[in-house]
């Protein structure tokens, strides 16, 4: 499948996917507004065209975690994901070291970490959700750390569980099987069904051993939402700081009190996330937040983000505000969905074009220069 834009992808998933699934990726909480308002904040930015300026050599590359990367992409987190397709997280994996870029498995992905590790040799990061069982995110940091996870990211953004209407109306985290409803539901994708059914059952391999927790994934989607721990504070970031040897991010800031106090804890990276306007229905927009969050510790720390990136240009509007670096989430969800690996390496093709294009056209080289030329190069729409 050819895609021109993210937007095909999504197309391409909403034909592939049962309803169920392909709205899990596509919908967000209560009202949907924030979700809707991550994307349409973008259009405040514009661009200030400039012409007859040497472009001829243009870099893409960026530098974050102490290290020089390629692109400034990374695939964030995202869970479920094998519902997308059969080893989604693989494929996605794959496509992102083909391209030199990290891939972030969530806790609550599909694939075991060992078997990813084993399938590719590029950067993983592991998200945590802390959980009211401390032994068990414990006997999860040893086993990142064991298949060498360049980074550990905590998300702090959904200790409280949100609602996402479009999964109460599915019954997605209320069904804990498959009932006869669900399966004539899901035999409307007989494609998708074959793929699943070649897969095997679609559990949460990382938490095999706790069937206390639930045996397949839907049953695991019911009863993980409950056990975060909603207690946790920034003592308990401190406590992960010093267990954590390897690069610390948190996931989930929306202010610059919050940045201040991941800079105090001396986390490595924070990423400005409203969780792709998945919990709180009402907050701000990711890109409207970005510029206070990066004067308030641009200096300290490495300021990544997340929330709304469907397009090349959205990523050099971040980079200008400050970002060293952005995670995507429904937009290579959609690809790996429509397409698989193959997808994914498209949709990652199409970005890097479309930077490569913004940058061009506003007469910078790469994004070094593009931070500091912000101030002409993009201004916010009168
Ligand atoms: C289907 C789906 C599942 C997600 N699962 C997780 C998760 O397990 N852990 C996490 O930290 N964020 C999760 N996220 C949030 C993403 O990491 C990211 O913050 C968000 O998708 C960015 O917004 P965008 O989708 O508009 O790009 C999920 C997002 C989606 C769409």
């Amino acid at each position: 499948m050819i895609f021109a834009n993210w937007e095909d992808a999504r197309e391409g998933a909403r034909r592939r996917l049962p309803k169920i699934f392909f709205d899990f990726i596509d919908g967000a909480a209560f009202s949907e507004s924030t979700a809707r308002a991550n994307l349409e904040d973008f259009e405040k930015w514009v661009f200030e065209q400039r012409v007859l300026v040497d472009v001829a050599d243009r870099q893409l590359s960026t530098h974050y975690l102490g290290a020089d990367r390629p692109l400034p992409m990374i695939l964030g987190p995202v869970g479920f994901a094998g519902f997308f397709a059969p080893n989604a997280e693989i494929k996605a994996a794959r496509a992102a070291h083909a391209a030199g870029i990290p891939f972030c498995l969530s806790n609550f992905g599909i694939v075991a970490m060992e078997k990813l590790r084993d399938a590719t040799q590029g950067p993983l990061w592991f998200q945590l959700y802390v959980l009211k069982d401390r032994e068990l995110s414990d006997k999860l940091l040893k086993r990142a750390e064991a298949i060498q996870a360049e980074a550990l990211v905590i998300t702090v953004d959904s200790q409280v569980k949100s609602v996402r209407e479009k999964d109460t109306r599915n019954g997605f985290r209320t069904l804990t099987k498959v009932t006869p409803g669900l399966a004539m539901r899901l035999m409307r994708k007989p494609r998708w069904v074959a793929g699943a059914l070649t897969a095997g059952p679609i559990r949460i391999n990382n938490l095999a051993e706790y069937p206390q927790y639930g045996s397949s994934a839907l049953e695991q989607a019911v009863k993980l939402g409950h056990l975060i721990d909603a207690s946790m504070t920034w003592r308990d970031i401190a406590a992960f700081r010093d267990r954590w040897k390897g690069k610390l991010i948190i996931k989930g800031i929306l202010n610059a009190q919050d940045a201040a106090e991941c800079a105090k804890i001396g986390v490595d990276a924070l990423v400005v996330s409203n969780h792709g306007g998945r919990q709180l229905d009402g907050a701000r927009s990711s890109i409207s937040v970005l510029p206070e969050v990066v004067s308030e510790v641009g200096d300290k720390l490495d300021v990544l983000f997340d929330g709304g990136i469907r397009r090349g240009g959205h990523i050099v509007k971040a980079l200008a505000l400050g970002a060293k670096g952005v995670l995507l989430g429904r937009s290579y969800a959609y690809a790996v969905a429509a397409d698989g690996e193959r997808g994914v390496s498209q949709l990652l093709e199409l970005m890097r074009v479309e930077m490569d294009v913004a940058l061009g056209h506003i007469g910078v080289s790469n994004f070094q220069e593009l931070y500091e030329r912000r101030d002409r190069v993009l201004r916010l729409r009168d």
